[in-house]
């Protein structure tokens, strides 16, 4: 078990996309372990790899936080399938500290991949699974939940953020479900 530093916006690496998994190695599988630790220990309900500072193409996602494990999905370049309806959500990121957002997605998603075994995965997704699954896409192709909510809100959180850096003081942990 290894928990890893979450990288913090505005690291750059954050805003760039990230390279499709060519090949599934023992690196891919140790990988995939510490992202779900990570996830798990923050806690929060998703993770990109990176977030963990690994530009590759590979999720973690679990909403049900009461049986942790039981519907863990660990996604290999997931894509976008199918997506219908809209839905606004407040969300939150582990890598956008102390600010939320009400963001507009598709209220339903299917989306496919591959499992840590390179089994194809298919998920049809609605409400927390569904916002989740294109949060932590967003991640990978370097796009926060922040840069689907006005300039002007995105400008007063990069002012406030910068101010809370300078004054050295700690910056408050996001209260509700991470992403
Ligand atoms: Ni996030």
């Amino acid at each position: 078990m290894a928990i890893r530093e979450i990288v913090k916006y505005p690291d750059p690496i954050l805003k760039q996309a990230c390279l499709p998994v060519t090949a599934v190695t023992g690196e891919t599988a140790r990988l995939i372990r510490d992202m779900v630790d990570t996830m798990y220990a923050a806690p929060g309900v998703g993770l990109a790899a990176n977030q963990l500072g690994v530009r590759q193409r590979i999720i973690v996602v679990d909403i049900d936080y009461e049986n942790p494990g039981k519907n863990l999905l660990k996604l290999i370049n997931p894509e976008i399938r199918r997506a219908e309806g809209e839905v606004f959500w407040e969300e939150g990121c582990l890598s956008v500290v102390d600010f939320t957002a009400e963001v507009k997605r598709a209220a339903r998603v299917q989306v496919v991949g591959l499992d840590d075994q390179e089994r194809e995965v298919k998920v049809d997704a609605d409400a927390l699974l569904s916002v989740a699954l294109q949060h932590e896409i967003d991640h990978l192709d370097g796009k926060l939940f922040s840069d689907r909510i006005s300039r002007l809100k995105r400008d007063l959180y990069t002012r406030r953020l910068k101010k809370l850096l300078r004054a050295g003081k700690p910056v408050r942990e996001n209260p509700r479900l991470m992403i």
